[in-house]
This record gives structure tokens, C-alpha cells and sequence, in this order.
């Protein structure tokens, strides 16, 4: 394929996730959001911010005086309230001059949703888009996946986001809606799980959602384990060492069956003399794709199918936004609907 000109043009892949957002540039910038706005919850934390929104990380830490807004829910865009799709607006903002465009120049922009987004989805998100880019693509997230890795035939993505778990068949075309599926169990639900189980077994413990997914985050695993995992939290305003190695196997192994069914279910879309090579080429992405024994646990449910063998993305959290980049510099934009919805070509 020949490379375009890229003189005068930023071009820009874009992971917009439910929990955090990645981006890359042909000029070599990279820069990983997290998908939140907080707006002060009254006139007390404007004054302590100077500030009227703070974005990404920074809102999370300042959850106590903060309203926040995550404007994705299950990977898609939360049309729910005006503060939610303005939270988007701000984010896809903040990311694009992040990437520091300069004056007079085209920017063309490569946005990955899930893998079932619906129609009205991806125009939402390509009319905000509309307002930074002069020409964008929605495409799904797995296949960006599969195109950062050259993983284009025989192979099964499946990327383990925050709002969903994206699973692809890829079978050496563009997939179509039937070599691609969702499940809504991602890490917010293994989170939510986590946070009600440490309660349940810790009456009086303090914990939230936010303190849930750090503790996945640094310990989540799945399988057997030697090590029992203790964190400080408090209980009942007292600091105390809490045993969340069990709350923590059981939440992070609530994906697994899903995940195993939905291999399953793709690996039809193979033909039968193809389907060992698939099996021998499942990827994992996406930052869930961290949790600990994940791979392997795949790999022993589905032992009846033959020789399995799931690898791990070298750069879970940029993998999709490196497939949209490498695609937004190989394709020229006059291409760009033949592979997703365009508006401004
Ligand atoms: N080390 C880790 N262990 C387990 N989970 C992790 C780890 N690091 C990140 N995660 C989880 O990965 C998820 C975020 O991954 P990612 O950035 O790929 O999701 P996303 O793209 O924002 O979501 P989606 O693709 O569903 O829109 C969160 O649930 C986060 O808690
Ligand atoms: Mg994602």
C-alpha cells in the first residue's frame, strides 16, 4: 500500500473509550485520557480549582468536591443528559489539542466505537467530532485492534474495555456485523461486583467504585493464587488491612464464561479447515486484558478445541489507537468510506 502525503495534515487515531482515551499522532504524540469531566459542585470548589471543569485523571482525585461525568456508557455515547454529551464534546477537544494541531492544517481523524455501534452512535459522535476535524471515521474498535497488529486473517480479537468486551473474527475482509459482537460485562462491572463484594464481607468498610478498580487494577487475577492479596482501607473511619483475595478472583472471574461463549460463537464464522489457526491466534487488548491468568484460564476451557493459544497486545491501552493511526496514514481519506462512516471527505 502507498503511503500518502501526510504534509500539512495531523493525522490522528482515537481510541474514545468508556473509561479512558487514547491518542496518537503521526508526529509521534501519544497521550492516554481518562473519558471523566467533573464540574465543581458548587461555588466553594470553583474557588478552590479556579477552574470551572477539570478533566481526566485530575477529576477523579477531586471526586469529593466534583460532579463527574464519564459521557460513555457500555462503549457508547450517554445522550441521556446535555452535561453528559457537553463531557464529550470537552474530552474529544481536550485530546485533539492535546495533539497540538498546527495553523491552517487538516485534521483527519480515525475514532474507534464499539464493535456493535449502532447508526445513530456513530453520527452522534462524528457531528462532535465535526467540530475539531475536517475529516473523521468511525470504525469498529477490535478491528482497529486487528490492523495495529496485523492480525487480518484467521485470527479472533477480543478486547477487554471498561463498558464492554469487544470480540472480532477476523477473516482476511473488513468484518461485517456478523464477525463481531459485544458483551456489556467489562471492568466497570467486574468493579461494581467488587465494590458490593467487599462490602458484604467487611460490614462498615469504606469503599467506592473508584477504590474497587484501583485494587483491580494492581491485583485483579483470575485462577489460583498463593498470594493473598491485603489492602489498607477503613472501616468505620478506622485504617484496617482487608482480605479481598476471594471478592477479587470471583468478581474478575464473572467475564470468563462470557468471554469463552462469545470465542465460541466467532469461531464459527471460519471455515472449518481455518478454524485451528483462529484458535491459535486469539489477542488480547484493551486494559482488562492485565488482569492476571486471564489468558491461560481461556486457553484451559476451551482445551477440547484443539491447540489454543491467546497472546497479550504488547500496549493493551494504545492498541486501538495505533491501528486507527497506521490506518489513517496508509489509507488516503478518499478510501476512508470504504471501511467506516465519514463525515468530511
Ligand atoms: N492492570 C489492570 N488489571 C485489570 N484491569 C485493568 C488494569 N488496567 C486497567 N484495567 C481496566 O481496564 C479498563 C479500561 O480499559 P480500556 O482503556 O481498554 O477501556 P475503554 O477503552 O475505556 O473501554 P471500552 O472499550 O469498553 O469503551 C478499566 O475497567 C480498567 O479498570
Ligand atoms: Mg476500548
Amino acid at each position: 500500500m502507498t503511503i500518502k502525503k501526510t504534509e500539512g495534515v495531523l493525522l490522528l487515531g482515537i481510541d474514545l473509550g468508556t473509561a479512558r482515551t487514547a491518542v496518537m499522532s503521526n508526529r509521534q504524540f501519544r497521550a492516554l485520557v481518562h473519558t471523566v469531566v467533573g464540574f465543581p459542585k458548587d461555588i466553594i470548589g470553583v474557588k478552590i480549582l479556579n477552574r470551572t471543569q477539570v478533566i481526566g485523571v485530575e477529576a477523579i482525585e477531586k471526586r469529593a468536591i466534583l460532579d463527574l461525568y464519564h459521557p460513555l456508557q457500555d462503549g457508547v455515547l450517554k445522550e441521556a443528559s446535555e452535561k453528559d454529551l457537553d463531557a464529550a464534546h470537552e474530552i474529544l477537544q481536550h485530546v485533539v489539542e492535546l495533539a497540538q494541531p498546527k495553523t491552517g492544517e487538516r485534521i483527519c481523524g480515525i475514532i474507534g466505537v464499539p464493535a456493535r455501534a449502532s447508526g445513530s452512535d456513530k453520527s452522534q459522535l462524528l457531528k462532535i467530532a465535526k467540530e475539531f476535524m475536517d475529516v473523521a471515521m468511525v470504525v469498529s474498535e477490535p478491528f482497529m485492534v486487528a490492523y495495529g497488529q496485523n492480525r487480518l486473517n484467521n485470527a479472533i480479537i477480543l478486547d477487554v474495555g471498561a463498558g464492554t468486551i469487544d470480540i472480532c473474527a477476523m477473516r482476511g475482509t473488513v468484518p461485517g456485523p456478523e464477525s463481531q459482537m459485544s458483551i456489556l460485562k467489562g471492568g466497570n462491572y467486574i468493579d461494581a461486583l467488587l465494590e458490593t463484594a467487599i462490602r458484604d464481607a467487611n460490614p462498615g468498610v469504606q469503599v467506592d467504585r473508584y477504590l474497587a478498580q484501583g485494587i483491580k487494577e494492581r491485583h485483579g487475577f483470575v485462577g489460583e493464587t498463593q498470594q493473598r492479596v491485603m489492602v489498607p482501607l477503613r472501616i468505620q473511619g478506622k485504617p484496617a488491612d482487608v482480605d479481598v483475595t476471594e471478592p477479587l478472583r470471583i468478581t474478575c472471574e464473572t467475564i470468563v464464561a462470557d468471554m469463552v461463549e462469545g470465542i465460541k460463537r466467532m469461531l464459527l464464522q471460519f471455515d472449518p479447515e481455518s478454524q485451528s489457526q483462529a484458535l491459535a491466534n486469539l489477542l488480547l487488548a484493551g486494559g482488562g486484558s492485565r488482569i492476571r491468568g486471564l489468558g491461560p484460564m481461556i486457553e484451559s476451557q476451551l482445551r477440547d478445541y484443539g491447540q489454543i493459544r491467546v497472546t497479550l497486545a504488547d500496549d493493551p491501552d494504545f492498541a486501538g489507537a495505533e491501528g486507527a493511526l497506521k490506518l489513517a496514514t496508509e489509507l488516503p481519506t478518499e478510501y476512508w468510506d470504504q471501511i467506516g462512516e465519514v463525515i468530511g471527505a
